[in-house]
């Protein structure tokens, strides 16, 4: 298993300051206080009883899929799945789980549970899962977790947390404007090739040879970044905020350069547009 130990230390690297954090929230972290103890309505109580007791498990460790989602699940990854950080040793409050219930809630499709990002991104991609950089937590479906997980959605009323159908991304954008900030570092900086060409981490591999992308290289490049790109959703993909500067809306951590100064970057709205679903063509300007 190389991958998953490759995996393991890229995070270690890779996560240093928010596992800081999360060291101190690992103190923190036990199995929620008693339910009976909070006055919250039965829908809340559930959730916090069966889907919140799987955030908080303890798998062993402090990285990769030994640690409690939790640890990189508060504020560390600048995605939409951001957890408050649990007000006491026994966990959140009710009234956080109600406000991380809002946020799980956009993770989920009660109409087609199944699909929901919140299963998939812990699932092995050969069980279907999608990519995700905390590693997989589920071999298969038979995991009793995931189970657990989807029967709790599939209880939900359908029509509950429905997602919006997310845009296409298209091709031809991505291998003409996209690939060009690969291929075209500025200020001096290295190239994000340099630094994620493979491993855990690696979404923008260098051309095999010379300076540009075959057309086999480039599909498979297109499939790669999927993982850090919510679609439609460019404030919320790591692509568009890891290169962010921070008091531009940025991510707090980046090991690598800063990119881009604010959102009002030209390159920036480019690529925010094109995350958006609404570019598409080979003209970048
Ligand atoms: C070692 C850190 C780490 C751990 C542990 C971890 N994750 Fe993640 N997770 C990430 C990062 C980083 C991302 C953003 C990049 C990506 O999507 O892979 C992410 C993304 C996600 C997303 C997509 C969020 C979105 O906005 O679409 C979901 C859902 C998710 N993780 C679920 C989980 C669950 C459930 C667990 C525990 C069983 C878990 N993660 C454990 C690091 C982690
Ligand atoms: C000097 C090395 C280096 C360079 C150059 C670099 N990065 Fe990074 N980047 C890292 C490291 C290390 C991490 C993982 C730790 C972290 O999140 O900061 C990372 C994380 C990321 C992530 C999150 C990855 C994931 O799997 O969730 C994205 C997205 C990202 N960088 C984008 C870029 C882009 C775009 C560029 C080029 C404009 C770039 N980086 C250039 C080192 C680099």
């Amino acid at each position: 298993m190389t991958t998953r130990r490759a995996a393991h230390s890229v995070t270690r690297a890779g996560l240093g300051l928010a596992l800081g954090m999360a060291a101190v929230g690992a103190s923190l972290v036990a199995r929620p206080a008693g339910a009976q103890n909070f006055p919250v309505s039965g829908d809340v109580d559930t959730y916090r009883e069966t889907i919140e007791a799987v955030f908080l498990e303890d798998r062993g460790g402090t990285t990769g899929r030994f640690a409690s989602c939790v640890m990189c699940h508060t504020w560390q990854t600048s995605v939409r799945f951001s957890l408050e950080t649990p007000e006491s040793a026994e966990g959140w409050s009710s009234e956080q789980s109600r406000r991380n219930l809002d946020v799980v809630g956009q993770l989920i499709n009660t109409q087609d549970p199944a699909s929901s990002r919140l299963l998939l991104k812990p699932l092995a991609n050969d069980a279907g899962g999608l990519p995700h950089t905390g590693g997989t937590f589920w071999e298969s479906t038979d995991d009793p977790e995931y189970g657990r997980v989807l029967q709790w959605i599939q209880s939900l009323p359908d029509n509950q947390f429905v997602p919006e159908p997310e845009p296409e991304l298209d091709f031809e954008f991505f291998r003409a404007c996209v690939q060009q900030v690969f291929a075209n570092p500025r200020d001096g900086q290295l190239p994000c090739s340099r630094c994620h060409s493979g491993g855990l981490i690696g979404f923008a591999p260098a051309p095999g040879r010379g300076d540009t992308w075959t057309e086999e290289e480039a599909r498979r490049a297109y499939q790669l970044i999927t993982r850090v790109i919510t679609p439609g959703n460019p404030e919320q993909s790591r692509f568009m905020i890891k290169p962010l500067h921070p008091d531009g809306g940025g991510a707090y951590t980046h090991n690598g350069p800063r990119r881009w100064q604010s959102q009002a970057d030209a390159e920036w709205q480019m690529l925010a547009s094109w995350v958006r679903g609404e570019r598409s063509g080979s003209s970048c300007s």
